[in-house]
């Protein structure tokens, strides 16, 4: 080997040493800024700093000529080291979650106990008739060999026509890739639309596995502020205050999980354009756009949009679905074909007895329509017997099966109060602050038989009765 080689990886070799102990010099300094915060009771994340820092790496990496992109890769991942560390020093409190609420719950329920489940977000009704049906005869006619990742044209060309008829589009089946449910279809779009340490902004209260899934795929999860006073609405100063360099996707959901709002198409279109102003995409998550009260199906993106978007959807909440794992995503041909790519790495494809299960439940509306008229009633319900304590503050949802009443008792504690209703009342509600810093709220679902809901709200409410007195 050449020694002119040798000594060029050797002096590689000390510069990338070089470059790991200015890491461990900064990770030093991180921590007495820690300190600082602790004493000081400052919050960890500071997004003017982080812009700051942002932008005059950039003025010195087009200095000295690097990749603008590179920059803004490796210093996205500096901070994120900066935060975790951060909050480990100043210990985080781990807030008891819906997963750890749910799983309680199992436990009662194994042990003999009789609970009353207004914590899961899951339909109480099964697919329709002729569905299970058909998962099963294609099952029995040896429908459940290997695919195409894409998933079966019939069914992605029934997606695409329904979509056109709904709301007058010209969707294509190559538009369409159909994924193991709503969950798949985040994750693929996430990892598709971002790179390492790109920011995925999350309006909140928000569905918790966003974060998680961002986090897990080392990318960097901004929550955005809004509040039940201002009708759960996302400003646009919001946005704007939040949004930095590597700011690269934004996720909504509406009808939303867990407050239930939904846009209407202005407010819908002013988001849209809000976001692709500041060079944002944004994936849409539209699970619920059955559980719509105000029509039909909710406002969609691609009502506002003609590309640049995607949209992800399911069979789990409209037809009671959600153990078959089905769902979709809809974008561009040229994404479609790089989320084919990694759900082919994940899965090899969506099992054909499953999918041809979905195309039977697509062409049954009716079973929506009807289940989303129950849903209702259900909601009206439990919204009569929470208006009758003067402590709960909630709002009329537009959509989903979920309600989130605010707790009017000071320092009210979501997490430590699902836990004691849970064991000692035998009610399972899901603590608001698994939603993002809302420690006031708890989130009920409505996908319960009246009996039961009566019962569960009575005992939720004589819980804070007794918690206020
Ligand atoms: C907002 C939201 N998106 C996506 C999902 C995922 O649903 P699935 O993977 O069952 O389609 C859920 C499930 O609770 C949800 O609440």
């Amino acid at each position: 080997m050449s020694d002119e080689l040798m000594q060029l990886r050797g002096e590689v070799r000390k510069v990338t040493e070089e470059i790991l102990r200015m890491i461990a010099k900064r990770r030093e300094l991180i921590l007495k800024i820690a300190d600082i915060k602790k004493r000081l009771n400052l919050n960890v994340v500071d997004r003017s700093t982080e812009r700051f820092l942002l932008s005059e790496s950039l003025k010195l990496s087009e200095e000295l000529g690097l990749d603008k992109d590179l920059t803004k890769r490796l210093v996205s991942l500096l901070i994120l080291d900066s935060v975790k560390i951060q909050e480990q020093e100043i210990g985080k409190t781990q807030e008891i979650g819906l997963r750890e609420i749910f799983y309680t719950a199992l436990e009662l329920q194994r042990s003999g106990k009789k609970i009353i489940r207004l914590e899961v977000g899951e339909p109480d009704f099964t697919a329709p008739q002729e569905v299970i049906d058909e998962a099963c005869r294609s099952l029995r006619e040896g429908r459940a060999k290997y695919l195409s990742p894409y998933g079966l044209y019939e069914l992605r060309e029934a997606v695409a026509q329904k979509m056109n008829d709904l709301f007058k589009l010209d969707l294509k089946p190559e538009n369409v890739l159909i994924t193991c449910g709503g969950i798949m279809a985040i994750r693929i779009a996430i990892e598709v639309l971002s790179n390492l340490g790109d920011e995925i902004l999350v309006p909140e209260p928000a569905w918790p596995l966003y974060k998680q899934i961002a986090e897990q795929l080392s990318r960097r999860y901004i929550g955005l502020r809004t509040e039940m006073v201002n009708d759960w609405t996302l400003k646009n100063e919001e946005i704007r205050k939040s949004v930095t360099a590597t700011s690269r996707v934004l996720i909504i959901n509406y009808p939303n999980n867990p407050t239930g709002r939904a846009l209407d198409l202005s407010e819908l279109k002013r988001l849209v354009e809000e976001a692709r102003d500041l060079g944002l995409t944004i994936i849409s998550d539209e699970v619920y756009s059955g559980y719509y009260y105000h029509g039909e199906r909710a406002p969609s993106i691609a009502q506002v949009l003609d590309e640049g978007y995607v949209l992800v959807n399911s069979f789990s909440k409209m037809w009671g679905m959600t153990g078959y794992r089905i769902g979709y995503i809809i974008g561009s041909k040229e994404f479609i074909e790089k989320a084919a790519t990694l759900l082919s790495l994940m899965i090899t494809c969506v099992p054909e007895f499953i999918q041809r299960a979905a195309l039977k439940a697509i062409e049954d509306d009716e079973y929506v329509k009807k289940n989303v008229i129950e849903t209702k009633k259900r909601i009206d319900y439990m919204l009569e017997k929470l208006s009758k304590c003067d402590l709960v503050e909630v709002r009329k949802p537009d959509g989903t099966f979920y309600l989130f009443p605010k707790i009017k008792i000071p320092n009210f504690n979501s997490s430590e109060f699902a836990l004691k209703l849970l064991k000692e009342h035998n009610v399972a509600v899901a603590p608001g602050s698994g939603f993002g810093n809302y420690p006031q709220h708890i989130r009920l679902s409505a996908v319960k038989p009246i009996r039961e809901i009566d019962e569960g709200i009575e005992k939720l409410l004589q819980a804070i009765n007794q918690l206020s007195s």
